[in-house]
């Protein structure tokens, strides 16, 4: 690898043990993937040091902070005192449980225990303790341009699509690594020839709300994979909702990192210029008919019209979302025998209990969490077998996690579903 001064400085332990580790993984990283030099980060999001049951039980370690960054983060046999972030914008996302509401979720005292000394250990650290999968809608966003390294696959599209940075879908330990010394391996989305589009997605079918948008996505996923999509045919603007549930599916589906939508994102001012001046690699239709695949992609489990637990916020709810919720509850009470949860981030809920929206779901029966979700806390209500859901990337996961049924539609099936325990969304 072609190392700059102070990159060989930190890896000779110039800069303390913990940054000497967090380069040498940094460059066996590097070194993997056949890349020779290192970008600098100015912005990084991860879940730095974060404890969990499953870690502790794995691998029989505690004894702190400190211990857990070395051994999880840094894949270090040795303990070494974990310094500030090197970067100036260190966040925390989302985590494994409410640090109040987790005897809802099922969890036990001990993930709660942990989970509060870990946000407590992070944040003494000087690392922003948001836990959520929506750092952008918390106060932490990155500049167009700006070199980043985020994980979580949801924010990892965001941030490339929506906000024009520059990330790969990094790892817990690569952007444990990059907080401390500020790089990360220079490839991918980081160059401007990753970033170009390869495929064009004539979109020819109304396209308006949450769920065509999670629909499109999905099937977009599915279409790519990997590669980049460029898409046209979308009336404007998109707004940040619609985003976020159109970049999650994509990537649930298909592992999409980065889509470029014509007239809207910001490295898509035309589709030539989404393509920098290339031919695409293949032009593709989206009619009524892919659309009803998609649906019938992302109901496949459904079967019972029972359902028994109504899940919102994936990716975590924007204000916005939650004030539809209260409207369609309109003070009715959801049915006795299904739950409704929501799911979104701290700063959001503060945001909704200032404004009577936790009340008025709670009220309602609901319950309004932070911090994690079904999928990511492994979390259902008692005796579920039938979920109503209006996101595809929680559509995608859940069934196989939880064993369960799903059922995916518009938030109005979803509300409509917790009141009356029945499911009545049907095929578009
Ligand atoms: Fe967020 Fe959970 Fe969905 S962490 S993106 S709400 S799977």
């Amino acid at each position: 690898m072609r190392l700059r001064d102070d990159e060989k400085a930190m890896l000779d332990g110039e800069r303390g043990a913990a940054r000497q580790k967090a380069m040498d993984l940094l460059v066996r990283y590097a070194n993997a993937l056949g890349c020779e030099e290192f970008v600098d980060v100015t912005n990084v999001a991860g879940v730095p040091g974060q404890a969990s049951l499953f870690l502790e039980q794995q691998f029989g370690h505690s004894g702190g902070y400190d211990a857990r960054y070395s051994l999880y983060d840094l894949d270090s046999d040795g303990v070494a005192a974990i310094p500030e972030p090197a970067v100036p914008h260190a966040c925390h996302l989302q985590g494994g449980t409410d640090p109040e509401a987790w005897p809802v979720l099922g969890h036990k005292p001990e993930l709660a225990a942990i989970g509060r000394t870990s946000d407590q250990a992070a944040a003494e650290h000087g690392i922003r303790v948001l836990k959520t999968c929506t750092p952008y809608l918390a106060g932490f966003e990155a500049r167009r341009g700006e070199h980043c390294a985020w994980m979580e696959s949801s924010a990892v599209v965001y941030c490339n699509s929506v906000l024009g940075a520059r990330t790969n879908t990094e790892g817990r330990e690569s952007t444990s690594a990059a907080m401390l010394t500020g790089k990360i391996p220079n490839f991918g989305l980081h160059l401007d020839d990753g970033r170009v589009g390869t495929h064009l997605i004539e979109v020819d079918h109304p396209t308006e709300s949450v769920m065509d948008f999670g629909l499109l996505g999905y099937w977009i996923g599915e279409q790519v994979q990997e590669r980049i999509p460029v898409v046209r045919g979308l009336p404007g603007p998109v707004d940040l909702v619609r985003h976020k549930h159109f970049g999650a599916a994509a990537a649930s589906s298909g592992g999409t990192e980065l889509y470029h939508i014509v007239g809207q994102t910001p490295e898509a001012p035309t589709a030539e210029a989404a393509f920098a001046g290339r031919t695409p690699r293949e032009k593709i239709r989206y009619g009524a008919a892919e659309r009803r695949l998609s649906w019938e992609l992302l109901n496949q489990t459904g079967r019972s019209r029972d359902v028994d637990y109504v899940m919102l916020g994936c990716p975590h709810a924007a204000f916005e979302q939650l004030s539809e919720a209260a409207q369609l509850l309109d003070g009715r009470r959801i049915h006795a025998n299904c739950a409704l949860w929501i799911f979104t981030s701290r700063a959001v809920k503060a945001r909704a209990d200032a404004a009577g929206l936790t009340q008025a779901i709670r009220d309602a029966g609901g319950q309004l969490m932070t911090d994690t979700c079904s999928a990511i806390g492994q979390a259902v209500p008692p005796g579920t077998k039938v979920v109503a859901l209006d996101s595809a990337k929680q559509a995608h996961y859940l069934p196989a996690i939880m064993n369960i049924e799903a059922w995916f539609g518009t938030t109005r099936d979803c509300i409509d579903a917790a009141l009356t325990g029945r499911w009545g969304g049907v095929p578009p």
